[in-house]
């Protein structure tokens, strides 16, 4: 909903435009993808780990209506912070000491020029996640109020295939997108390669916030290397390098879920540039290995023959017939109570 009357808004939005033309920024939206693991902005945008950035620029600290923020942006919030150019760049350039206690884990922008890119990006959006020069084409018919639209809605043919005839067939592009499994045996493994060198780039940029730069994993992010002969230790590190029994995991898991919040994001060499360098800081190749379709199969993770197929077809829950088992009314006698939780202290009284 729009909470300003139109009008207004598309005066403001004229003006800022009018003073800052809008320039196509690839790099500040380029730059942005290390953002999207934990943040999304545009008009379908929905909170990730962290809040929805539509509008942040020249506004009070704390955008995102609802968000749960850290107490100490709260703090920082109550005592005035606004997103301005500067305010934003020293926010940017070191987070975690900017706002100390931010739940932002994320080390910081490097180069100034970065930062700079990011910011303009971000003065693209206004609080709706519209892009300035956009802005009037949309606000001023939305869709859904759109009586033609609404027209389309009830005008729409059930289809007559399937059950309930709901939905239509995938397409066989459709299939193939979701279609991505990589087995232990290479089965599903797509044409490609990369090596540990370009991994380290791509794994510094996209993975190293949250998994930290060597695997040893910020704050409560999962650790991905280390660990090795822990496992019968009390508290054992489960890694890659230590516990996973293959590498398929590794490439498929990364390909198909990371980085957290922008998934499907890296190109199939990426994942095998990543997946080399997480080999590497597991210490099983070393950093100028390239690991390809071809090779893949012959790399074997340490802790593979720790992995038993389950095979327990003599145990005596297995001797049993399924068909004779009771499935209704089994027991002859009523249930009776014999104890309730509130005697043996564990319920509150309140
Ligand atoms: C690891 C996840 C993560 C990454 C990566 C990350 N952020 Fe954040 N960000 C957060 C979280 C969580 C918060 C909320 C902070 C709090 O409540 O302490 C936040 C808050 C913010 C805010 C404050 C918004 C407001 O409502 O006032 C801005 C601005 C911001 N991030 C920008 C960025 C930009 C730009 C990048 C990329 C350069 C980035 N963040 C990368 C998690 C992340
Ligand atoms: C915003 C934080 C974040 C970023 C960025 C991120 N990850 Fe993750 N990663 C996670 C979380 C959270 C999990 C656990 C997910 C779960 O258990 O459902 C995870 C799990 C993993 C695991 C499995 C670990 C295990 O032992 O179960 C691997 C491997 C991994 N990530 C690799 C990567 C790679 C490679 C990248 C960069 C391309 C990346 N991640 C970027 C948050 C992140």
């Amino acid at each position: 909903m729009l909470k300003y009357p139109k009008a207004r808004v598309l005066g403001v939005l004229l003006a800022i435009s009018a003073a800052t033309p809008v320039i196509a920024n690839d790099e500040g939206k380029a730059l942005f993808g290390q953002c999207r693991a934990c943040h999304a902005i545009g008009p379908d945008a929905k909170t990730q780990y962290g809040p929805v950035l539509n509008g942040v620029m020249n506004r009070a600290a704390m955008v995102e209506e609802g968000y749960s923020y850290s107490d100490a942006f709260k703090k920082a919030s109550e005592g005035g912070l606004t997103w301005d150019n500067d305010t934003m760049a020293a926010f940017l350039a070191a987070p975690m000491s900017y706002i100390s206690g931010t739940k932002m884990a994320y080390p910081g922008v490097k180069s100034d020029e970065d930062i700079q890119h990011i910011i303009n990006y971000l003065s693209l959006f206004d609080e709706h996640g519209n892009q300035a020069g956009l802005v009037a084409e949309t606000s001023q018919e939305r869709p859904d109020e759109d009586p033609k639209e609404r027209m389309l809605a009830a005008n729409f043919v059930l289809p007559d295939h399937g059950v309930f005839h709901l939905g239509r067939k995938a397409l066989n592009e459709e299939v193939a997108a979701w279609d991505i499994d990589v087995r232990p045996d290479g089965t599903g493994l797509p044409v490609g390669s990369g090596d540990a060198l370009t991994g380290m780039d791509l794994y510094d940029a996209q993975c190293a916030s949250c998994h930290g730069d060597f695997g040893e994993g910020t704050g409560r992010w999962p650790i991905l290397a280390g660990g090795h002969d822990t496992l019968t230790e009390e508290r054992p590190e489960k890694t890659i390098g230590s516990y996973w029994p293959y590498l398929s995991t590794v490439f498929d898991y990364v390909r198909r879920a990371m980085p957290f919040g922008n998934a499907r994001s890296l190109s199939d060499d990426d994942v095998y540039a990543i997946t080399a360098y997480l080999l590497y800081l597991n210490d099983e190749v070393d950093e100028e290995f390239e690991l390809t379709s071809e090779n893949f199969t012959s790399i074997a993770l340490p802790n593979e023959a720790n992995f038993i197929a389950d095979n327990r077809t003599d145990e005596p829950n297995r001797q049993i017939n399924v068909n004779e088992l009771c499935m209704t009314d089994c027991i002859a006698t009523p249930v009776e109570v014999t104890q309730r939780a509130l005697v043996l202290d564990v319920t509150p009284d309140e």
